[in-house]
């Protein structure tokens, strides 16, 4: 009987990592987390095995940490790693850019050196809509001009041309750059989902714990965009759909004969929906209304940011097809279960 593929998830105990282990996991690939879980709650595989029945093999490790990295491929040889771990908060990248630069940047040369050096050579790397340059009402296709405006998603560009630079060179067989728009939602068990530390800076993470009492009223940063409703449109893509798309990149690189290539590909719905509207979606999800007030923009903010999803659509044969709707309910699920 063939072994099925080991995939090392870095970071596979977080928001992201840990929906994408449970797909993997679901579909009987063999998977092993690899994450310092300083932003993860340690009993987090647990949850992810009493959700699929199966069970990761975990290594608590930092990706900085070169040794342990590369004595775990070299131990597990997985046949392909996906690259999660890493800081991902635009506000706090520009207070401390050089935390930024040596975390997500350092770490990655890190992961990637290991990689080589093991002949680990598939790559996905969890990249994200903040290299684009906003023009505001174009959907953003992988060609669009890109532009990143604070260090976190500076660090999120150079760490895919550093990938296209080790695939050209021959130091990596094939990687997939995805770039998420804004993925909210949780796991509809209720067990997994996105567990902010400190005062959330995303919309949708505000949105449950204004509902759950845990915050006072959500802020709505400007009304007088040109959108519809005057509120910021976004491309809201539920957590499982965008695990869904990792699932679908580790078997196109899997089962791809022409290694050798880097693809950039947009994880996104196509559609965008406004703050107003995403309130109006929650409030039917909790079943009442969700005090808000509106504020000034926000610096740094665009109108609109909607991805389009062809090429992954073609390439992968992956769609988004989780409803706003549903991204509220999960969203709204998990957050009851985590003020618990
Ligand atoms: C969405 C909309 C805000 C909070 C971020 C980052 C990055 C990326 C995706 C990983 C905007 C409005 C927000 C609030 C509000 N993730 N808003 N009140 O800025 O589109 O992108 O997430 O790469 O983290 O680029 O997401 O959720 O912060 O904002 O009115 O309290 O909600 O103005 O229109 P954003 P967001």
């Amino acid at each position: 009987m063939t072994t099925q593929p080991l995939i090392l998830i870095t970071g596979g105990a977080g928001f992201i990592g840990s929906h994408v282990a449970v797909e993997l996991l679901s579909v009987g690939y063999n998977v092993l987390i690899y994450d310092n879980f300083e932003n993860a709650a340690s009993d987090v595989p647990d949850r992810i095995t009493k959700i699929t029945g199966a069970q990761a093999t975990v290594v608590r490790g930092d990706v900085r940490d070169r040794p342990l990295i590369s004595e775990t491929l070299a131990r597990y040889k997985p046949d392909l790693v996906m690259h999660f771990a890493g800081k991902k908060a635009v506000g706090e990248s520009v207070a401390k850019p050089l935390f930024y630069y040596e975390a997500n940047i350092g770490g990655g040369i890190c992961l990637l050196t290991a990689m080589s050096e093991n002949n680990i050579g598939k790559v996905v790397f969890s990249s994200s809509a903040t290299v684009y340059k906003f023009v505001d009402g174009k959907r953003l296709t992988e060609n669009a001009p890109t532009c990143p405006t604070n260090p976190y998603g500076r660090t999120k560009l150079m760490l895919e041309d550093i990938v296209s630079d080790a695939v050209t060179a021959g130091a990596l067989q094939g990687a997939i750059s995805l770039r998420y728009f804004n993925p909210v939602g949780a796991h509809s068990s209720g067990l997994i989902g996105e567990e902010p530390r400190n005062k959330p800076n995303n919309l949708f993470p505000f949105i449950a714990q204004t509902a759950a009492g845990l915050q006072e009223t959500v802020p709505v940063f400007g009304n007088n965009y040109k959108t519809p409703d005057g509120t910021g449109v976004r491309d809201y893509i539920h957590v499982v759909d965008l695990a869904r798309g990792h699932l679908a990149a580790a078997n196109y690189l899997l089962d791809c004969k022409d290694t050798g290539e880097h693809q950039r590909i947009n994880l996104g719905t196509g559609f965008g929906y406004s703050v107003m509207q995403a309130l109006s979606a929650f409030s039917s999800a909790c079943g009442f209304e969700i005090p808000h007030k509106i504020l000034p923009r926000r610096l740094g903010d665009v109108a609109t940011c909607i991805a389009d999803p062809e090429l992954a659509n073609r390439l992968l044969s992956w769609r988004a097809e989780i409803s706003l709707d549903r991204m509220c309910v999960d969203h709204w699920r998990f957050q009851k279960n985590d003020s618990r």
